[in-house]
């Protein structure tokens, strides 16, 4: 008999993750399909979720839509400047006011324009100024008199606020606010100031398995050597990772002093082998040119690429890095990009990558992000929408003019290091449902973001999927 045991059915606490003991959780939320109901009940119209970026909506009148499981919001920008956001139904009698078809791949995304002056409901005409206020029904006085108050009649307002140059909805009337919910992972986040970068691409797919699996496959660096294994002749990927409540953050680690310093946790690290110079460089570049031109720079790969020419053969991995940022710094400024000064301290705590719950991760830096947000697609768990994009600080006016494009999950499409996180994904969701399959054992220390997902999971969902201990007999 195996000599671990499971010894309590009851959700574990932070306290229990930040001791890395082992635990484990069911398959049910990647697998049944009444957890994906219960979802639709508990979860998103309870949650903050990101909509889009800010500047998508960048004019009075631009509006869009947002939809997830099935619910359907219209966000908009009010004449003021500031956001708005409803519920996409008419309360006549039901009828999306926007009509939104599922999303198709080549077609559908979601549905958006500018100019917007009030919504007119397709079906009998009722109609709604930009606050959502009700200002024609065609024979109200069918009703009785006074019988249809402004209440009944408006539109069901969804709370929304911006983070980081995103918005975001809360459809909970009560729900706390969106800075308490971002909590310290906000504020260590806002350091590299999002807000200022803009998309470099942005690209989607319907992907088959359950969304879990897929945001999972972009929260841990553990995978790295058993499914990016030509990234180990760059670096060393040991991991480690930490909750933040609701968030949690993963970090490079390194069993080797000589690398470690503030700058060692997140890309901007230094290669392994004899000579830094070349090894920081060709570490870099590889990461830049197989994640599809994204985690990094033009700007940081170029000036990694000078430090055999500007340094001597006997620098230290901590003198490449500094070298490497300042003059990398300097290249931007001299083009307009001006870096957010990060202190060292933070810059050390913000790690790698942030699983920001439950359906986003974003890899920093300071003029760059590599960002996953997952949602789930119809009424199947072993499918879901899988969005990636890059964001990137352009010298102002310089930004790419993007949207959202459907990419098949390729190689070609995605760059070769996604292509092989795509071939793990559908095979989880696959393997998953083996009678032999005894339960996930994440890694305590390098997969927490992994079992914070789910321990914040089963908090929302009435305890379905909790995460338990195992200890030793
Ligand atoms: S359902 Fe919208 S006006 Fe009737
Ligand atoms: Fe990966």
């Amino acid at each position: 008999m195996n000599e671990l045991s499971k010894v309590t059915s009851e959700n574990i606490s932070s306290d229990v993750m930040d001791r890395e003991l082992m635990v484990t959780y069911p398959t049910e939320a990647f697998l049944s399909k009444e957890y994906l109901e219960a979802e639709k009940k508990l979860l998103w119209p309870k949650i903050w979720q990101m909509v889009e970026r800010e500047t998508d909506l960048p004019n009075p009148g631009d509006w869009m839509t947002y939809d997830v499981a099935e619910e359907s919001i219209v966000v908009l920008r009010k004449d003021d400047g500031s956001l708005k956001a409803f519920h996409n139904v008419c309360p006549h009698r039901g009828r999306q006011l926007v009509s939104v078809p599922d999303m198709l791949p080549g077609k559908v995304h979601d549905v958006r324009g500018n100019n917007r002056r009030n919504f007119v409901c397709g079906f009998h005409g009722w109609t709604f100024d930009l606050e959502g206020n009700n200002t024609y029904i065609l024979d109200p006085q069918d009703w009785g008199e006074g019988a249809l108050t402004p209440e009944m009649t408006c539109l069901s307002e969804v709370k929304v606020d911006t983070w980081g140059g995103y918005i975001y909805i809360n459809m909970d009337p009560d729900c706390i606010p969106l800075k308490e919910w971002m909590g310290r992972a906000g504020e260590i986040l806002d350091h590299f100031d999002l807000a200022g970068m803009r998309y470099k691409w942005r690209q989607w797919a319907i992907y088959p398995c359950n969304w879990k699996v897929a945001i999972e496959a972009f929260l841990e660096p553990y995978h790295v050597a058993g499914t990016h294994t030509q990234l180990l002749a760059y670096g060393d990927y040991y991991a480690l990772s930490k909750q933040y409540g609701l968030h949690s953050v993963s970090s490079y680690d390194t069993r080797d002093d000589k690398f470690k310093m503030s700058e060692s946790a997140g890309t901007t690290r230094a290669g392994k082998g004899d000579d830094p110079r070349v090894s920081t460089y060709e570490l870099i570049r590889e990461n830049y040119e197989t994640v599809n031109y994204s985690a990094s720079t033009e700007t940081l790969v170029k000036a990694a690429s000078r430090l055999v020419d500007e340094l001597p053969e006997t620098a230290t991995p901590a003198e490449c890095i500094a070298h490497w940022i300042k003059s990398a710094k300097a290249d931007d400024a001299a083009r307009g990009v001006i870096w957010p000064e990060v202190p060292p301290e933070i810059k050390q705590e913000s790690g790698l990558a942030w699983g920001l719950w439950p359906n986003q991760n974003i890899l920093h830096g300071e003029t760059f992000a590599l960002c996953y947000r997952v949602r789930p697609y119809g009424d199947d768990p072993n499918k879901c929408v899988f969005e990636s994009y890059a964001l990137e600080r352009f010298p102002e006016g310089e930004e790419p003019k993007t949207e959202w494009v459907y990419a098949e999950p390729n190689g070609e499409n995605w760059g070769s290091v996604l292509a092989q996180d795509f071939s793990n994904m559908e095979f989880v969701q696959k393997g998953m449902k083996s009678s032999g399959f005894r339960g996930p054992l994440p890694n305590p220390h390098q997969e927490q973001k992994v079992i914070n997902l789910h321990r914040n999971l089963a908090d929302w969902m009435e305890g379905r999927g909790a995460v338990t201990l195992y200890h030793k007999n």
